[in-house]
């Protein structure tokens, strides 16, 4: 028995803030984001609540998978922007779409958090304590960043993806999935006392390419699988500096990996199945292709995961 994929979809916000934009609100311009981030514009929640944005991509997944609320047993959703401090987002969007059975948590694990909650409901399924998993990416950034310091507003974005995972009676599954966290570097990336994101940028930077890469080895080594082999790497999207050097080290051409960063900066935990979604929509992944996914965020939090698609 394997883990699938059933279905996906995303929700991101109209309101679209550009580089432009910024340049008018801190001494920024469009020629630094874009050079040193790969970031052109980026969506700014308006009226969208985080449980909003989480039902809207979990609406989605939902018709793409062709299940029903009710078809739900665990709800998995992760997040550094809950909506609340108690109850959890995932009890409150369980409540939305109608879910009642099972049960519903967070996952906290910032921009690796997408990959975190992969691994722990591949580990539900396969265990057989649940038999369909809605996984979801969620971030409602622009509600903790400080819009007076340039150095991290013009790096992120709200939005959120969604992932109906159930099991695959064919060749689909999550071959292999390696997180790692390292608590003594927490200082790195973190909410300070007013709850804004601070960032050592070029520390986060280094450490990043090195510990994305090992991450991706290693799941490929567990899978047997070369780097020719993978139909499409799907990065965090933080810095398209750091995906371009990944895509290097790994050997991986840039027509294989998937980059939208340019359109919706940094969406932490809501990144990669935002991407993921798009990359089925737009046809970049087939059924029975292997997608190699990896992130990295505060925590520090790092992971890969292999999929067979
Ligand atoms: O999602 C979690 C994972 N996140 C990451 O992995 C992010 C990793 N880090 C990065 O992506 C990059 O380090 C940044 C994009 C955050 C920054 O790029 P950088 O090339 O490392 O720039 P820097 O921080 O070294 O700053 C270079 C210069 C500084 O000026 P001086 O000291 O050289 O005079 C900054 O003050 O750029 C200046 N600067 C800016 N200038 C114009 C910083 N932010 C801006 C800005 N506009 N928005």
């Amino acid at each position: 028995m394997g883990t699938k994929i059933l279905g996906t979809g995303i929700y991101l916000p109209e309101n679209v803030l550009t580089n432009f934009d910024l340049e008018k609100l801190v001494d920024t311009s469009d020629e630094w984001i874009t050079t040193r981030t790969g970031i052109k514009e980026r969506r700014i929640a308006k009226e969208e609540s985080v449980v909003e944005m989480a039902r809207s991509a979990s609406l989605q997944a939902l018709r793409n998978s062709g299940l029903q609320p009710e078809d739900i047993d665990v709800v998995v959703l992760a997040t550094l922007t809950p909506e609340k401090k108690f109850p959890s987002t995932g009890c409150l969007l369980q409540a939305e779409l109608g879910v009642k059975k099972g049960y519903a948590f967070d996952l906290s694990a910032a921009c690796s958090g997408f990959l975190y909650a992969l691994e722990v409901s591949d580990g539900l399924l396969k265990s057989g304590k649940a038999e369909r998993i809605l996984v979801v990416g969620v971030e409602k950034l622009s509600e903790i960043v400080d819009w007076s310091d340039r150095s991290t507003c013009v790096l992120f974005g709200d939005g959120a993806g969604a992932v109906v995972l159930g099991r695959s009676e064919d060749e689909s599954d999550l071959l292999a999935s390696k997180m790692y966290s390292e608590g003594g570097l927490w200082d790195i990336l973190y909410a300070d006392k007013c709850g804004y994101i601070k960032m050592k940028g070029r520390e986060l930077f280094k450490v990043a390419v090195r510990n994305m890469e090992e991450a991706c080895r290693e799941v490929l080594n567990t899978a047997g699988v070369s780097p020719e082999e993978v139909a499409l790497v799907i990065p965090h999207q933080a810095n398209v500096r750091i995906i371009n050097a990944l895509a290097e080290k790994l050997g991986i051409p840039r027509e294989r990996v998937y980059v939208n960063i340019d359109r919706y900066g940094n969406t932490s935990a809501a990144s990669i199945p935002i991407a993921l979604h798009e990359a089925i929509e737009q046809g970049r992944l087939k059924r029975g292709d292997l997608v190699l996914m990896t992130a990295m965020g505060g925590g520090l939090t790092w992971g890969s995961a292999l999929l067979r698609y």
